[in-house]
């Protein structure tokens, strides 16, 4: 199965065996707490969920901000493939909003909201059941007038009352929804009563159109949840990769897509085109950019997915993989690292092996990267893939915009000496030096840029882990740095901890000048949950 031109809607008729992967990453996946993407690092995610074969991609909830338009605008002009699509809520002017940010796009969807549970209706809303039912045909009717693909979704759909809930979506398709949406907001269902709700709908709702699962894991079901309805007629699942999402987050893609594979005897034929093999560098490149990490027992792409501890399963393993393996790690692209880059390889050989992991740098990034990749390779005998990966994701985006750039950073240290250090930074080719103790080398190294770049804050957040596990690897260090109420993520890569630290340190500064300098607060953004 591939992507083809037709809309997904069309697929599913032509082969009742499809199901659609809506990828939520971008929109619900964003709206995890702490999470602030730029647009930059919004493209790139979009790019490889277009390479890892998802359907359609929520790029975003436009109306929410000005910087949210843009995103899913800047997704719109750039990513092709998958159809690309925007949330709206029910008024006219949110929907006008958000097509005018997904039109530039080939294949385009808008995705109309309004809560039918009597909580929502009542303490949110503010509405009475006639208005809910007058707001979702009017805005269906005008996301019509802009695109023959539309979804809707009653939002908190599994506490609503049923019998209400199948007049709204069927007021939905005959004003011409061609996908229903069944969300599970508050992760409240369980897998048999989610499934039979999904089923009942289709039994109620008359009309033409794919029926769809969007489930929360607030109790840890999401993706069972989501499963059961696959199994009981659904054909689009809404996911986000590592299961990312507001609160405990949405089913994990990647683990909708292996279970479908790896149980396609009791799903009974149902497939998708999403190319596994892409599924750990999704992951990893999310993960990175977000500064959300992926646990090591996470299933499928964790670190330890694949990792045989006692001797017996390590036996069995070596004798014969099925015995404690479902699946085959290379399936979900967790295999052997491939590529094996060191200090001899010139430009072209990088460039080249980028572009075979999907990364078509060129111009000023291509330069930037291959020059971090000289610095690193020259301190480390091999780059993997993984390194690479972490490379470019530190080297592309906006990070040749920023204001500041780490020149050195010099520490001293141990037993018998108190932690100090020395940075330059460069600012617009001034260099910026400063000197600091700490309570350690990173504390020192941390006040040490505070005193350069003359700002301020709270060091909120700190995680060092080693991109792939072996003892010389690539330090990956995440922290939130807090400015006056202004909390944002950082990440630095390097073969030292304290570079590493000192380079994520000031990422996280940068992106604190830059929000600051577009007059944007990033924590004023309205997101669905806390919407009428
Ligand atoms: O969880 C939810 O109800 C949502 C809707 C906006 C689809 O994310
Ligand atoms: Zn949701």
């Amino acid at each position: 199965m591939s992507i083809t031109e037709s809309s997904p809607y069309e697929m599913v008729a032509a082969d009742p065996n499809r199901v659609i992967i809506f990828d939520t990453t971008l929109r619900d996946g964003e709206q995890s707490p702490g999470i602030s993407l730029d647009q930059g690092e919004k493209v790139e995610i979009a790019e490889q969920l277009a390479r890892l074969g998802v359907d359609v991609i929520e790029a975003g909830f436009p109306i929410a901000s000005q910087g949210d338009f843009e995103s899913v605008q800047a997704i719109a002009r750039s990513v092709s493939g998958p159809v690309i699509c925007g949330l709206s809520r029910t008024a006219l002017k949110d929907v006008d909003r958000c097509w005018e940010a997904i039109e530039p796009a080939a294949r385009r969807r808008i995705h109309v909201f309004i809560a039918t549970s009597e909580t929502h209706m009542k303490h949110k809303l503010r509405m009475t059941p006639e208005q809910v039912k007058a707001e979702a045909a009017a805005a269906v009717a005008h996301a019509r007038t802009y695109t023959s693909d539309v979804e809707f979704s009653p939002e908190d759909a599994s506490r609503s009352d049923f019998d209400f809930m199948c007049e709204v979506l069927q007021i939905a398709v005959d004003n011409g929804a061609t996908t229903l949406n069944i969300p599970d907001t508050v992760g409240y269902g369980v897998p048999a009563e989610y499934a039979k709700r999904l089923a009942d709908v289709r039994q109620f709702v008359k009309g033409d159109y794919v029926i769809s699962t969007h489930c929360h894991n607030d109790l840890g079901m999401a993706v069972a949840n989501s499963m059961a309805a696959v199994h009981a007629g659904a054909r689009q699942i809404e996911c986000a990769i590592n299961g990312l999402g507001e609160r405990a987050g949405n089913a994990a893609l990647e683990e909708i897509v292996m279970a479908m594979r790896t149980r396609a005897d009791y799903y009974g034929g149902i497939d998708c085109a999403i190319r596994s093999e892409e599924l750990a560098r999704t992951s990893r490149l999310v993960s990175r950019l977000t500064g959300y990490a992926v646990q090591y027992n996470k299933a499928v792409v964790g670190r330890n997915a694949f990792a045989h501890e006692s001797g017996i399963h390590q036996h069995g393993v070596l004798n014969e993989r099925s015995t404690y393996e479902i699946m085959d790690p290379a399936a979900v692209g967790q295999g052997e690292s491939q590529i094996v880059l060191g200090k001899h390889s010139g430009r072209h050989a990088f460039a080249d092996t980028l572009k075979k992991m999907g990364y078509d740098l060129s111009g000023e990034a291509l330069n930037a990267a291959f020059t971090r990749f000289k610095e690193l390779a020259d301190r480390k005998v091999e780059l993997s893939d993984a390194d690479l990966e972490a490379l470019v994701a530190e080297e592309v985006g906006d990070t040749l915009n920023y204001t500041f750039q780490l020149v050195s950073v010099d520490c001293r240290g141990g037993s018998n000496t108190t932690p100090s250090a020395t940075v330059v930074i460069d600012r617009d080719g001034e260099k910026l030096e400063a000197s600091a103790e700490g309570d350690g080398m990173v504390d020192a190294a941390c006040k040490a840029i505070k005193a350069a770049t003359g700002i301020d804050g709270t060091l909120t957040g700190y995680t060092v882990t080693s991109v792939s596990g072996d003892v010389d690897a690539l330090a990956d260090v995440a922290l939130r740095f807090n400015v006056g109420g202004l909390s944002m993520p950082g990440r630095g890569l390097s073969t030292d901890v304290v570079e590493a630290s000192a380079r994520a340190f000031l990422n996280a500064i940068n992106r604190i000048v830059r929000v600051q300098d577009s007059g944007e607060d990033p924590t004023k953004v309205d997101r669905p949950g806390s919407l009428r």
